[in-house]
């Protein structure tokens, strides 16, 4: 029996991810699951001093990315280096080469994934991106394959960690923001700049991704509403507690007659669904088709382990060198109408402060009415006697977005209103 040559890898990246990956590519037991030696070829980084938690063979470390690109014997590149440039020329100059690479990075793959599709058809390269949303959770597979049966309708789903984490911590231990997010970077779910995450990016880089393979569409990440955790207050989760609810950084893209709308904001969740339970760095993804109905996906987002789950999934995916393309890929169909977020109808939770005195609450329930808002409660908090102030918390039936945005205004412009504290959309269960 011949041995079967070496399967040679590229790597862009020996960060928190990438060394992990090479740890494993490097251990021999790996080659049992390819069925072949692993022959990690090329490693790409930025500074060739810096200290490494994985030990390379000779020769193999770089910060020329030519030497990846021109290597003839690497057959497949994983990137693992993260940010939008150069990432996205070098995936741009391998995939116009011929070479398939595995990719992490969900900047590149919601802002350019139809590109990079349209590079790799031309050359009959392949792109696989399973870690680039919900780290270890396989997400993108069932959408573009194992789904594919089903009308899907919605995705609905918490894809950062990070946020997750803050607003875990801050519910069950009631936690101020701040507090929370120093203690998630001093355990390492939150980066230094934790921006990115805490004002919803990541997760609608995310929610573009998986709302255009769901929908059979391109969704880019300028189409996604995007609203952070920022303005979250302890006392939100305390009231939402009281109201049966938590309060989750939802991604959430539906298909409604014929458009696609695609939302990242906090929102409050019946405490007695699947969503509102996941904790801490977990992800949780809840895809409604119409055969299979709700499935949820739930597991570790992010982290070393569960993202090398997923990049050496598709890595052995490519090596098995499967000729059958995925059913849906980014790009492959045209655009779908955007359904404006001001068309929007839910319920409404809004927390203010104004004048502890007769005649204010009318003048509140009028502002509602002349928007044909109709509310579902309204409940006097904590009243401040020095200040003449009492907290109120209130909450709507179904309206419109347009509606809640333009009573909101109306309100501002009473003279009883001291302070508007947070208005936070409820997600049906
Ligand atoms: N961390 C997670 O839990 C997680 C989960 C899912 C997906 N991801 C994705 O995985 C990717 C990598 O994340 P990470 O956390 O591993 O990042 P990281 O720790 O910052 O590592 C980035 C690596 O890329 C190298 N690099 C960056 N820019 C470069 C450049 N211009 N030229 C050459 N090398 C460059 C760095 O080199 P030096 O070491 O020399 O600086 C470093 O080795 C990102 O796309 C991220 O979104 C991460």
């Amino acid at each position: 029996m011949t041995e079967k040559s070496a399967l040679g890898v590229g790597l862009l990246g020996l960060g928190v991810i990438g060394s992990h990956v090479a740890a494993r590519l490097l251990d021999p037991t790996t080659a049992n699951a390819f069925g072949r030696p692993v022959e990690l070829r090329r490693v790409l980084v930025r500074r060739l001093d810096a200290p490494r938690s994985v030990a390379l063979p000779d020769g193999v470390l770089t910060d020329d990315f030519t030497d990846v690109l021109e290597d003839d014997g690497i057959d497949i590149v994983i990137e693992a280096m993260g940010g939008e440039h150069p990432a996205l020329d070098h995936l741009t100059q391998l995939l116009s080469r011929g070479v398939s690479v595995v990719t992490a990075n969900k900047e590149v793959v919601a802002k350019h994934g139809p590109a990079l599709m349209a590079a790799a058809r031309s050359s009959g390269a392949r792109l696989r991106y399973e870690a680039s949303v919900g780290g270890g959770i396989p997400i993108i597979g069932p959408l573009q394959d194992d789904l594919l049966a089903n009308d899907i309708s919605s995705v609905r789903a918490i894809i950062n960690g990070t946020t997750n984490y803050i607003l875990t911590k801050m519910s069950q231990e009631g936690l101020a923001f701040g507090d929370a997010l120093r203690q998630a970077q001093e355990l390492g779910y939150a980066e230094p700049d934790p921006a990115n995450d805490i004002e919803g990016r990541d997760a609608v880089y995310k929610l573009a991704i998986l709302a255009s393979l769901a929908f059979h569409t391109t969704v880019t990440p300028d189409e996604v509403h995007c609203e952070g955790i920022t303005a979250l207050e302890a006392d939100d989760f305390q009231y939402a507690h009281e109201l049966g609810y938590e309060i989750k950084l939802l991604a959430i893209a539906q298909r409604i007659d014929g458009a696609v709308q695609a939302r990242v904001h906090p929102a409050l969740l019946h405490r007695e669904t699947m969503l509102a339970k996941v904790e801490g760095p977990f992800n949780a993804v809840e895809v409604e088709g119409d055969l299979v109905g709700p499935v949820v996906f739930h597991g570790r987002g992010a982290g070393p382990a569960p993202t090398a789950s997923a990049i050496i999934g598709d890595l052995l995916a490519l090596a098995r060198g499967e000729d059958s393309a995925p059913g849906v890929q980014m790009g492959q169909r045209g655009p779908l109408p955007v359904r404006p977020m001001r068309e929007l109808e839910t319920q409404y939770y809004l927390r203010i402060s104004a004048a502890d005195q007769p005649g204010v609450l009318a003048q509140i329930a009028r502002a509602f009415g002349d928007h044909t808002i109709s509310l579902a409660s309204v409940i006097q908090k904590d009243a401040d006697d020095r200040a003449g102030t009492a907290d109120l918390v209130i909450t709507t039936h179904p309206a419109r977005e347009a509606a809640m945005q333009a009573a909101l205004e109306d309100l501002k412009g009473l003279s009883v209103l001291t302070a508007v504290h947070n208005l936070l959309r409820v997600e049906a269960a």
